[in-house]
């Protein structure tokens, strides 16, 4: 029987672009959808710009436009971005909406009249001179514990300390410079604590949560929950909150009440929306990263239950994208926007690499470029575009592109390929893409020993209806192959459709084969990527970094002298003789040098530095020197480097070296330096 679902991503938010990582989010969710579309299941996917609040707002007022006008570019935009990866939404919808404010509101009001909802005064951070209570991060100021410069008010990027605006030392308004004062007001509470047991039943019952994310819920839940924030005083973009006085709803409180309202906006009426959310006649499952899982995974539940309505069937949790397995970065042009992306290279192949590296765990998930043009090309186009590609134009063509009938060793082949479907639908469902991906792959090595084995560009010349037969096993083989990928590459399974000449691409045919059949002229299906493309999206994305922080800095520096921000000046290139100080550079002498599997550049090296011990580092100097050779050299060490967790393990220190690929080479202390000196 056929399983209703309705399905999510979390909602982008309105103040910013659509970059990779939340590509990787939207594709592992439309896999998914596509997925339970292809097997027959009643499934929709609904997502929604989220629209609300301060940054919004400032940014808004900054760029001279009203909210309204800049969410409604922005959404656009955001929904162009998206769809360029063929993520397939019936509905995106935005939260600045009438039926999400009519939920919003109704929902809170529910929770107020059942006793959920508490007020009280509390002291914030208040700018003058804009009138505004302030968000931590737009305040800024000195770090209490270790004294950096220019930190925002919840925590400091040097220290990594956590902490109240109010102890922040020398604070000032982001916006204007003027030092905020202290001033009270009501705020409303959620009391999530009301939920305690109903919430620890829920986690609990069926398959609602992965072990990381259900671990991660116990923790928070031994630690105590807390009543939740839910009001912000005007200025604020966003609802206001019924039955009081300049009071809105926090942004927090009605993004997830988007999901109801992008659902109602698509089904219009309320038969279909209370089947889900009302009587639990559907599965209702969302897609979100692990930084949303407290939002996802405690208030949201809790609200709903609060209120009347159906908790989240599932939460299927991810981690982050890492590039080249560290965390994204504007300065080395891996923080890449989905709109560069396209520019460069093709949609169906992030897909298709994300597919091969997706589990359904919380782990990050890294894109190795190096990787990334190896999987392509070897398996998605040399593999199973290529079964296709090598036998559909010229073979064909001289075949009339008539296809003729199965051997019966090409029905065992195609029997074996047929056998793994229920092994490959239970790995779409549990969201074990890379299983699936490995399958399919092993499968088309299958396929392509036995279209080599028989070399029908040799056999054309001299048995043309042999030829045939073969062709007719792999094209049928490609039906099956390509109806598995479908998923993940819409594109070229459509395409293959149309080569095939059939109405549909789907389980309900998979096993009907092709014969005696007249195929369609082929079409190019993808092209392999080239990694020279892939250089420029980089450069791309580091140059317009570059470009957008000299507009910064020339624009902190006419607004004030004295209020540069020095994070923002910091990026643009140039420090100050405080920060260059800040730097420890040290002699460091290799003890171990290690080649590290599956890694191109890097190489692990285990250096002394002294008093400091030793430290492990992943340096990118394989192109240039022998582990072997490493051993005994003495180095310079950048030591006081936070370390950083690679995809292949920690780095607790930088190797300092000039020059690239063949001409790296390390930079060297004189040789009487010993282990530890430090270098000025
Ligand atoms: O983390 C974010 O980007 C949020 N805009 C996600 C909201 S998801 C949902 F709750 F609306
Ligand atoms: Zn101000």
């Amino acid at each position: 029987m056929s399983k209703k679902i309705l399905v999510t991503s979390a909602l982008p938010y309105a103040n910013g672009s659509i970059h990779l990582g939340h590509i990787l989010e939207a594709v592992q969710t439309d896999i998914w959808v596509r997925f339970q579309k292809l097997v027959g299941n009643e499934c929709y996917l609904f997502c929604a710009d989220d629209t609300h609040g301060t940054p919004i707002m400032i940014a808004a007022k900054k760029a001279g436009k009203t909210p309204e006008e800049l969410i409604t570019e922005v959404q656009k935009e955001h929904y162009a971005d998206l769809t360029s990866f063929l993520v397939e939404y019936d509905n995106y919808y935005t939260t600045n909406s009438e039926e999400n404010r009519k939920y919003s509101e109704s929902i809170y009001l529910t929770l107020k009249k059942n006793g959920h909802i508490s007020a009280r005064n509390i002291e914030q951070s208040y700018c003058e001179h804009d009138k505004m209570f302030l968000p931590d991060r737009f305040i800024k100021g000195t770090c209490p514990k270790c004294g950096a410069k220019d930190q925002y008010g919840d925590s400091c990027e040097v220290c990594g300390t956590s902490y109240s605006p109010k102890d922040l030392k020398d604070s000032h308004c982001s916006l204007c410079g003027t030092t905020p004062v202290l001033k009270e007001s009501k705020h409303l509470f959620f009391k999530l604590q009301d939920f305690q047991d109903r919430l620890k039943v829920w986690m609990e019952e069926g398959d609602r949560l992965q072990e990381g994310a259900s671990k991660k819920l116990q923790e928070w839940f031994h630690s105590g929950l807390q009543e939740w924030d839910i009001s912000r005083d005007g200025p604020y973009f966003g609802f206001a909150i019924p039955e009081e006085e300049n009071k809105y709803f926090y942004v927090w409180l009605d993004a997830p009440i988007g999901y109801m309202a992008s659902s109602l906006n698509f089904f219009k009426d309320e038969k279909k929306f209370n089947e889900f959310w009302k009587e639990g006649k559907g599965e209702i499952v969302h897609f979100i990263g692990k930084d949303i899982l407290y939002f996802h995974g405690l208030f949201w539940p809790a609200m709903l239950m609060g209120s009347g309505y159906q908790t989240p069937s599932q939460l299927n949790v991810h981690g982050f994208l890492t590039v080249n397995g560290e965390k994204m970065s504007k300065s080395r042009g891996t923080f890449i926007n989905a709109s560069t992306f396209i520019r460069y290279l093709d949609p169906e192949h992030f897909r298709f690499y994300m597919a091969c590296r997706l589990g359904n765990g919380m782990e990050d998930v890294d894109i190795s470029f190096d990787d990334f043009v190896s999987r392509v090309n070897s398996d998605l186009i040399g593999n199973l575009v290529n079964l296709v590609s090598r036998v559909s134009t010229s073979i064909l063509d001289k075949l009339d592109r008539k296809l003729g009938t199965l051997s019966s060793e090409g029905k065992q082949l195609l029997g074996e390929l047929l056998a793994k479907e229920n092994e490959i639908k239970d790995a779409y469902q549990t969201r074990n893409y890379s299983k699936v991906m490995r399958e399919i792959t092993s499968l088309g090595d299958k396929v392509n020993k036995y279209v080599n084995d028989y070399a029908p560009w040799n056999l054309i010349k001299t048995d043309a209806e042999k030829a045939r037969e073969v062709v007719t096993v792999s094209s049928n083989c490609a039906k099956i192959l390509f109806t598995y990928l479908a998923p993940v590459t819409p594109k070229i399974s459509e395409e293959i459709k149309k080569l095939y000449q059939l109405d549909k691409l789907d389980y309900s045919n998979i096993s009907e084969f092709l014969e005696n059949k007249t195929l369609a002229p082929y079409a190019m299906l993808s092209k392999r990527v080239e990694d020279k493309n892939i250089q420029a999206m980089i450069q791309d994305t580091k140059d317009a970094y570059e470009k957008a922080n000299k507009e910064n800095v020339k624009v902190e520096v006419t607004k004030s002298e004295t209020q540069t921000s020095s994070k923002e000046v910091n990026e643009s290139g140039t420090i100050t003789i405080d920060e260059l100080a800040k730097v420890e550079l040290r002699v460091g002498l290799i003890k171990e040098a290690n080649h590290v599997e599956g890694a191109d550049k890097l190489l692990n090296v285990k250096v002394d530095l002294g008093e400091k011990g030793i430290k492990n580092v992943f340096a990118g100097i394989k192109s240039s020197y022998k582990p072997e050779d490493l051993v005994g050299k003495k180095v310079v060490v950048v030591a006081n480097l936070k370390p950083r967790q690679m995809k292949f393990g920690l780095s607790e220190a930088m190797l300092l070296a000039s020059g690239k690929d063949s001409t790296l080479s390390l930079f060297v202390p004189d040789k009487s330096a010993e282990p530890g000196d430090l270098l000025k």
